[in-house]
């Protein structure tokens, strides 16, 4: 998978993560929807929109939908999805958002606030573009514990003779809060949601998981994702990994 705030690395991805985790979210951006109230005419900035599925959703709600996003093949894709309902969708990160102060009624982060090298400064740039009494809205993986495929990266990381990959601030229940406080907004609600990722077959399981990897590690580490992943077989060659994310969405 991609490490770290690396658009480079997001652009190579950019395919296969359109291909298999684009719309894997979508529990928690329906989630922050309802919770935020976004309807017809509502003004929403996506930061971190990857290859832009959540801008469909948006549309699909009559909202007035615009990503944003530091690499530029997942901004060609999210462009491309989204061409036939007018969202906009530019190239920047979530800490230098090119728009007018109060432009928005709501901005999100969905599996994106993670990236951003100082997160307060992040929630403070998108509290930045939304109107006083708007909402800022964030989404990101819960804690390892509520996670099939955290259960997957243990055993690629020993595999690896590796640490199993720490949890992060964003990840167990508050951590999602207390960065929205942070930056300066107050935080109205906050739920956690199943987002469960189905993988077809084997190789798309290992594809998925080892996204960006060279295809000798994919090749090394093979057996032991499908060995590690034999729990969550659906009975029909392909397997469910039950995920869970956290939400909140906060006042401006
Ligand atoms: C895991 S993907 C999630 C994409 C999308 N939000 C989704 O839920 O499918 C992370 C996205 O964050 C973007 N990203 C990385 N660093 C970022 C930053 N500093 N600001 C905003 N987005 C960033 C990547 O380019 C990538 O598209």
């Amino acid at each position: 998978m991609v490490d770290g705030a690396d658009a480079d690395g997001w652009s190579q991805v950019a395919q296969g993560w359109a291909e298999l985790w684009g719309s894997f979210a979508d529990p928690a951006r329906r989630a922050i929807i309802e919770a935020a109230a976004i309807g017809p005419g509502t003004r929403v900035l996506d930061a971190g929109c990857g290859s832009g599925e959540f801008l469909d959703l948006l549309a699909e709600r009559g909202a007035v939908a615009v990503g944003a996003d530091p690499a530029p093949a997942m901004v060609a894709l999210a462009r491309e999805a989204s061409a036939g309902t007018g969202a906009d969708v530019v190239l920047a990160d979530i800490e230098n958002l090119p728009f007018a102060d109060a432009a928005f009624d709501v901005a999100t982060a969905v599996n994106a606030l993670q990236f951003a090298e100082d997160t307060t400064a992040a929630v403070r740039e998108l509290a930045r573009v939304v109107r006083p009494g708007g909402i800022v809205a964030v989404s990101n993986w819960a804690e390892a514990a509520l996670n099939d495929i955290d259960v997957v990266e243990a055993a690629i990381a020993e595999a690896r003779d590796d640490e199993p990959y720490p949890d992060g601030p964003l990840r167990p229940a508050g951590g999602i809060e207390a960065a929205l406080a942070a930056g300066g907004v107050q935080v109205v609600d906050s739920r956690v949601v199943d987002v469960p990722w189905f993988a077809p077959d084997e190789v798309t399981l290992v594809r998925g998981i080892l996204l960006g990897e060279d295809a000798d590690v994919v090749t090394s580490l093979h057996a032991v994702i499908v060995a590690a992943a034999a729990p969550f077989r659906d009975g029909r060659g392909g397997y469910v990994l039950r995920n869970s994310f956290r939400w909140a969405i906060a006042r401006v």
